[in-house]
């Protein structure tokens, strides 16, 4: 392992601030200010999913997130052909491919990559050879990953979703330890490791301390913080929390 960064990079998923102004149709808030005020705060990338029923971010966003900011975008997705023709003309500077269910919430695991290995090797290969360089976002389990290595891509996501929900501290122990073991596995294949899922300001510390780890997707825990102490606080806060000790 190189010499251990003394940060982790914070990217921030700005979904949320769409879903907010989706519930009025309105024009406010804006989800490209947000971005720009999050990257202005120290966020080091920014993360957007586009949905196939579009019920938060529109194309209107990812074309005005592709043109000012200055980071890096991260376009979550899932792996169909409307997608893969609208990360083409994007071209975002990463693809994350993730499960989608019409019904859930949020993105409920990660994506089943062994399954659908087939169908993702070539659907991978196109992203890349527009040098949209793809991640996966995955369950912390051997074989997934072991799967994502062969699917081609440069880096994984590994879910930290069951870590962040797990009650009592003995669960949450033991998802932790399988997040540890995921991300030494997921080096040692060559990829580069991130995370994210459920990452709070209370929960984000032992994931800042697994040293695979190089940057982290939160969103949700931002965007409800923004609404009290305004977004660059929020963000400004998560920042700090993820410096290494
Ligand atoms: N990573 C992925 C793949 C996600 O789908 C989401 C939720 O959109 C996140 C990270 C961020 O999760 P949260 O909103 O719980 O911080």
């Amino acid at each position: 392992m190189d010499k251990l960064k003394k940060e982790v990079r914070l990217a921030v998923n700005i979904d949320h601030f769409a879903t907010l102004r989706q519930a009025r149709r309105s024009t406010e808030p804006d989800p490209v200010f947000v971005a720009l005020l999050a990257e202005q705060a120290g966020a080091m990338g920014i993360v957007t999913h586009l949905r196939g029923d579009r019920r938060h971010i529109q194309e209107r966003d990812l074309r005005l997130l592709r043109e000012v900011i200055k980071t890096k975008l991260n376009l979550e997705m899932a792996a169909t052909e409307e997608m893969k023709k609208i990360a083409l003309r994007i071209k975002p500077d990463v693809v994350s491919l993730v499960p989608e269910r019409p019904e859930e919430l949020t993105t409920e695991g990660g994506l089943d990559v062994k399954r659908q290995l087939k169908q993702l090797i070539p659907f991978i290969q196109v992203l890349k050879k527009a040098k949209i360089r793809v991640s996966i976002f995955v369950d912390p389990l051997n074989d997934q990953i072991k799967a994502c290595r062969q699917a081609g891509v440069d880096l994984i996501e590994i879910n930290t979703g069951r870590y962040a929900e797990l009650k009592p501290e003995s669960a949450r122990k033991k998802a932790l330890e399988a997040i540890k073991e995921a991300a030494i596995l997921a080096e040692e294949l060559g990829l580069e490791v991130h995370a994210g899922h459920g990452l709070d300001y209370y929960n984000v510390k032992p994931i800042v301390a697994i040293p695979q780890i190089e940057e982290l997707s939160i969103g949700f825990a931002i965007v409800a913080r923004s609404a009290i102490v305004g977004v660059e606080k929020a963000v400004r806060d998560m920042v700090c929390l993820l410096k290494r000790d």
